[in-house]
Parts: C-alpha cells; structure tokens; sequence
C-alpha cells in the first residue's frame, strides 16, 4: 500500500452531525502514548468486539500493532482532536491490510473511543477507509464481526457489505466495489 500521497490524502478535517471536529490523518510511529490512551477507555464489550475474544494489556498491545504496520499491506486512520484544542487525543481508528502486497483484497478493523460512540465518527471512519481503499485499487473490502455486535453489523450492511455467517458463528462482511457500484446503478436505473 506504499503509494505516493496527494497533500488531500494526509490529513483533513471532518465534522459531526451534532458538531464535534476531528482530525483524519495517517496514524504515525508517535502515536503511541495516545493509542494507549484510547484504548485503555474500551469497555470489555468493546474489547470482545474488535478481537472477537480477550487481551492481556489490550491497549499496549494496540499500540504496539498500530505504531509498527508493514507500509506494503497496511494502513490506519485516527481521528484526532484539533492541534489547537490542548494536547492531541485519539479518538478513534480504522485498519485496513492485505494479507500481501498483491493481493487484491483487505481486511478492515475498526474502534471508537467506548466512551464517544454513537456520535457517527464510526461510520465517518468506515467512509473514509473505503475511499482509502479504491484510490489504492483495492478490489475487495472484507472483515470479520462478531454476531450479536449490532451496531457493527448495521453499519456494515448500510455502508453496502454483504455478510455471511462463518463456520465459528461470527459474521464476515464483504465488499466487492465492482459489484457494489453495479448493484447502485441497476438500483438508480430500476428508481
Ligand atoms: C462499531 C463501532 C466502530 C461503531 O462506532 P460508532 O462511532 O459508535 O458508530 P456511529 O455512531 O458512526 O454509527 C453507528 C450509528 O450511526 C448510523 N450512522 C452514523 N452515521 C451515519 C450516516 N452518515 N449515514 C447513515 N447512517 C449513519 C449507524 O447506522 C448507527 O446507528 P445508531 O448509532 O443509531 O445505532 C464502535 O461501536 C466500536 O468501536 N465498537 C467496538 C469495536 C468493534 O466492534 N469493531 C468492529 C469489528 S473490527
């Protein structure tokens, strides 16, 4: 995923539907005390949510994983406080990796802070990591839920993934964007 970057790309600013501006830049090598920080706020749910099963230090070993991603396969996104707003905090962040640099597909994982969510950073952060993947030429957009996570399981289907229920009972979603743009279109013709 090593491609060059438009300025655009970097970082940029988003606003909330009830106001609340964050932030979107590339996570950086810096980021860890603030990914500990973030992660340290998730509930247990939370944390059962995003590993589909438990952590030892869940928020060190976040920080480690997200401060050493391979450039060739991997990218993430935090959504950031405003440098202007006291001292810099996560508060969430989307990951996006190929399992090898040619692979035409990408597996996304995603958490908001456990204490902001519902104010729609999750959904802006899915958005953004879908675009993220078609302007790398990505083909395919999977990722794996756990079947009573809801919330996770909502945004999914109204973002366009299709899901499917795997043999240990959890839930991959999959996003074919060749196929998704081709089922918006016949639905736009049919409308
Ligand atoms: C799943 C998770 C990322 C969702 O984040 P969030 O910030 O709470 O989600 P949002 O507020 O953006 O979106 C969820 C809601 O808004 C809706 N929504 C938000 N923005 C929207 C938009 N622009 N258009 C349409 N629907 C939107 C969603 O359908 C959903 O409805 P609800 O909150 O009324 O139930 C968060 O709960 C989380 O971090 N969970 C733990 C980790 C996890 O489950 N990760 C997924 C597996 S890797």
């Amino acid at each position: 995923m090593n491609k060059p970057l438009r300025k655009s790309d970097r970082q940029h600013t988003i606003k909330l539907f009830a106001g609340e501006v964050f932030q979107l830049r590339y996570v950086r090598p810096d980021d860890g005390p603030r990914l500990v920080e973030m992660f340290s706020h998730a509930s247990a749910q939370d944390i059962h949510f995003r590993l589909l099963g438990s952590a030892h230090d869940f928020a060190g070993q976040m920080a480690e994983k997200f401060t050493h991603l391979d450039p060739e396969t991997e990218v993430a996104i935090v959504a950031t406080t405003l440098p202007d707003s006291g001292p810099e905090e996560i508060f969430g962040i989307v990951h996006l990796a190929q399992a090898h640099p040619d692979s035409d597909t990408a597996e996304y994982d995603i958490m908001v802070r456990s204490d902001f969510k519902h104010h729609g950073l999750g959904y802006r952060l899915m958005t953004e990591i879908l675009q993220c993947a078609r302007r790398r030429h990505l083909n395919v957009v999977t990722g794996l839920i756990s079947a009573d996570n809801f919330a996770m399981l909502q945004m999914a289907h109204e973002l366009g993934f299709l899901s499917q229920r795997t043999e240990d009972n959890d839930v991959e979603v999959r996003l074919d964007f060749a196929e998704f743009d081709a089922r918006l279109e016949a639905g736009l013709a049919a409308g």
